[in-house]
């Protein structure tokens, strides 16, 4: 077997964890071959306990042989003795894939996993934004510290690549300020509201795709976008801003006819996140805003996102869309594992 072949522990398993797992299994092949990596799912964890996948568990009849390998997550068995401390500690170190809700006041349950896994020897590649939000400077010291990798480019919107850029990109431009339609959920509630749709209506079907947060208040109250906001405007600015520091509002007195009213202006209301310097200082907000069509973000509609940074030295770069559904998250995940070995 060619090739680098590591260790993935899984924590949280709801749409995303789920379509993680899945898309592991589907690009098993095209990362072997693209990239000469073999991540071995070593062991899932939900709230119901844990499971070690890629054998057959005990009493399972599938006609396959005792021991034999297999790859479905269907035959996921889920043991409530087994703890992810144990395993973290048992096993080779490799990725820890943090896909537990986020708690953006607490960090927990990801926080305490995520200090697990660096203290333990583990790169840890997160959609959680939860511990992050509650201890970007401390985690990513203890990784730093350990010479490990914390990544977390599907909490910071996830397909849409605004890490990659700001970061790496934008590498020795000074980003002057930023704005973000970082939320799917509220941008295909205002996109659907303009078309008709009810508030009620729109808001289902963003959880019917799965991407709402579980608590959709979140989404909707804008703190979904402070969260993110932080989170990237700490990587890609140095800012230490907590969530205190982020005057936040959300779409949830946006009428029918406050968005006609804006409509017949010819323009289009978004919730925004911004951030800028102003003397020594970053001033943040998330606030719904009328952007005109010259605005770079103006057209993006539906579940799409976009970030527009404006810099000393390379102008305003924006970029766009990206999937918005668990797949694409999951998707963010890979990349970051990718490139914690590229
Ligand atoms: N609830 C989020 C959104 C997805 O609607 O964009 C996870 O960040």
């Amino acid at each position: 077997m060619t090739g680098k072949t590591f260790n993935v522990v899984l924590v949280g398993y709801g749409h995303v964890g789920k379509a993680f797992y899945h898309l592991l299994r589907e690009k098993r092949d095209f990362l072997a071959a693209r990239y000469g990596l073999r991540p071995e799912p070593r062991a899932v964890f939900r709230s119901s306990g844990g499971a070690v996948p890629g054998f057959l568990p005990p009493g399972k009849d599938l006609g396959l042989e005792p021991g034999q390998r297999v790859n479905f997550p269907e035959v996921l068995t889920w043991h409530p003795e087994l703890r992810l401390k144990t395993v973290l500690e048992d096993i080779e170190p490799g990725v820890l894939i943090e896909c537990t809700p986020s708690n953006i006041r607490t960090g927990e349950p990801g926080l305490t996993h995520i200090r697990r896994a660096l203290d333990s020897g583990w790169h840890v590649v997160t959609a959680n934004k939860g511990p992050l939000v509650v201890d970007f400077k401390g985690l990513k010291d203890r990784a730093a510290q350990s010479g490990l990798a914390l990544m977390f480019s599907c909490a910071a919107a996830a397909a849409l690549p605004t890490l990659d850029v700001g970061m790496h990109s934008l590498a020795g431009a000074e980003i002057l300020s930023l704005e973000g339609i970082l939320n799917g959920t509220t941008n295909h509630i205002l996109t659907r509201m303009n078309q008709g749709a009810s508030y009620a209506e729109a808001l289902r079907e963003a959880q019917a795709r799965g991407i709402a947060e579980p608590d959709p208040s979140l989404d909707v109250e804008g703190w979904d976008t402070a969260a993110k906001l932080l989170l990237i405007t700490a990587a890609v600015m140095g800012t230490n801003l907590a969530l205190k520091d982020i005057k936040v509002e959300g779409i949830t007195n946006v009428s029918p006819e406050v968005l006609d009213e804006a409509g017949g202006q010819g323009r289009s209301l978004k919730l925004l996140g911004r951030v800028r310097r102003e003397g020594g200082e970053f001033k943040a907000e998330v606030s719904v805003t009328a952007l005109d069509r010259s605005h770079p973000l103006f057209g993006v509609d539906g579940t799409d996102k976009g970030i527009s940074y404006s810099t000393d030295t390379m102008g305003t770069v924006t970029i766009t869309g990206g999937n918005s559904d668990p797949r694409a998250a999951a998707a963010a995940l890979l990349k970051d594992i990718i490139n914690i070995f590229r």
